[in-house]
């Protein structure tokens, strides 16, 4: 038997109308803070990719997955949406009306990292962005969404980090202090972070690596190496969250994954992921839609993993299992095909219609009803047909009621509920 590959998932009905809820809930939320949806592709040329999540993060080096076309073109299968929605922002000009733009995304993703609870190869992202504003209450404004999406799907207990990444004024200072810093350290370190060092060294400062972690405890802040204009903006972001009662952690050492991120970042962590603790993670990119080719203009944005907010939302579904409202139990040749021209209209005027579509006998037709959960039953043989009735029963009170075959569906759906015929 063919198995799924390793690190992909099936979501399966029982689980996917958690993530139908979230979906929906995400989009009502994007609809009321003025986003727009976009859909891009599932795969880019690889270039736009590496220039900008950067060739010396995991993600390029080790990750994507790429291929080359029948052409030889080499393509890739999106690792994130960020850079896509950067492409289609510059390539259609949606700057050129007027430069402020936000937009969401919803679909999958993929890296090949090693699977375990909360990480997976394919997975699925929620997420927004935010062109044309360098002003850090853009930065807030997506805080404050996720905070408010968070709390309409009863996620328990997350605690939101941020930091400043600096600009490129301020982060090379930094960055030779920290190069100072691991070279004293090195000995310390694992073999990954030995490689960081040299070609990335912010990306130790997340190693999770428990001596790793150890020797990093004292590392330099970037904070404490900040431009004024870094300082301004830092500011003001964490007075705006403080102002609108957003609990917040200043987290040193939370850098992120991909190299185009600058001001700003932030990440919503949760305890109930294990090693995977980022449920959602963005901040400012002020520097990619010109590094890609577009005009100068800033741009900050997050993500969620869907899939982990599915692990850990308590949302209750009501109807969890949609059950049918009619099932049709039908006898002989001529009521089968009566039975499932009224199954189509029925679902056509929004009832759920079910029928059994071999030649099962009543007893067995009353048991399929019952363990699909409908609600009622129309009991229909060729005997009822040529008399012009047949008998609706109530499977909750076992009342049963004689209804015209000659107007079926106007009597069920009267009966039972819906759209105007
Ligand atoms: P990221 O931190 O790489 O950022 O991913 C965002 C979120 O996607 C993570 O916090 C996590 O919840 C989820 N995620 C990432 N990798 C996996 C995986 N292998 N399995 C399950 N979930 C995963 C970005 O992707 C940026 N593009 C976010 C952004 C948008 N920044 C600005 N705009």
């Amino acid at each position: 038997m063919i198995q799924l590959i390793r690190g992909f998932k099936d979501v399966l009905p029982g689980e996917v109308e958690l993530w139908q809820a979230i979906e929906k809930t995400a989009i009502s939320v994007f609809d009321d803070f003025g986003f727009k949806e976009i859909r891009i592709p599932i795969i880019e040329k690889t270039e736009l990719f590496s220039r900008s999540i950067g060739d010396n993060t995991d993600i390029v080096e080790k990750e994507m997955y790429t291929f080359s076309d029948r052409k030889g073109d080499l393509i890739t299968l999106r690792p994130e949406a960020t850079a896509s929605v950067v492409r289609s922002y510059i390539q259609h000009k949606l700057y050129t009306s007027d430069p402020v733009q936000k937009f969401y995304t919803i679909g999958p993703m993929f890296r090949r990292e090693r699977p375990q609870q909360g990480r997976y190869r394919q997975f699925y992202q929620i997420n927004a962005e935010i062109f044309g504003i360098d002003s850090p209450l853009a930065d807030v404004q997506l805080i404050f969404l996720l905070v408010t999406l968070f709390s309409r799907l009863a996620v328990p207990d997350v605690e939101t980090h941020i930091n400043s990444l600096g600009c490129p004024i301020c982060r090379p200072g930094f960055k030779q202090a920290l190069i100072d810093f691991l070279s004293k350290t090195k000995v310390k370190l694992c073999s990954d972070c030995i490689r960081r060092s040299k070609q990335n060294p912010l990306r130790v400062l997340d190693c999770k690596v428990p001596s790793c972690r150890e020797a990093m405890a004292q590392t330099p802040s970037l904070l404490d190496f900040l431009c004024y204009e870094c300082v301004r903006d830092f500011k003001i972001l964490t007075d705006s969250l403080e102002h609108l009662n957003i609990s917040f952690i200043i987290d040193k050492r939370l850098v992120r994954g991909l190299d185009y991120y600058t001001r700003a970042t932030f990440e919503i962590q949760t305890g109930f992921l294990g090693a995977q603790s980022a449920v959602a993670g963005g901040g400012r990119y002020d520097g990619l839609v010109e590094a890609l080719g577009g005009p100068d203009l800033p741009a900050t944005g997050f993500a969620i993993g869907l899939d982990r907010l599915t692990e850990i939302s308590d949302l209750q579904i009501d109807d969890y299992h949609k059950t049918p409202q009619i099932f049709i139990a039908a006898l002989g040749q001529k009521s089968k095909g009566k039975a499932f021209e009224w199954v189509c209209s029925l679902n056509k005027t929004g009832i759920r219609a079910e029928m059994d579509f071999g030649e099962k006998s009543l007893k067995s037709q009353m048991k399929r009803a019952n363990k699909l959960g409908a609600s009622h039953v129309l009991i229909v043989g060729e005997k009822e047909l040529t008399e012009g009735s047949a008998v609706l029963r109530d499977m909750m009170t076992k009342k049963q009621v004689f209804i015209s075959t000659d107007a079926v569906i106007e009597n069920v759906s009267r009966k039972l509920g819906a759209l105007p015929l």
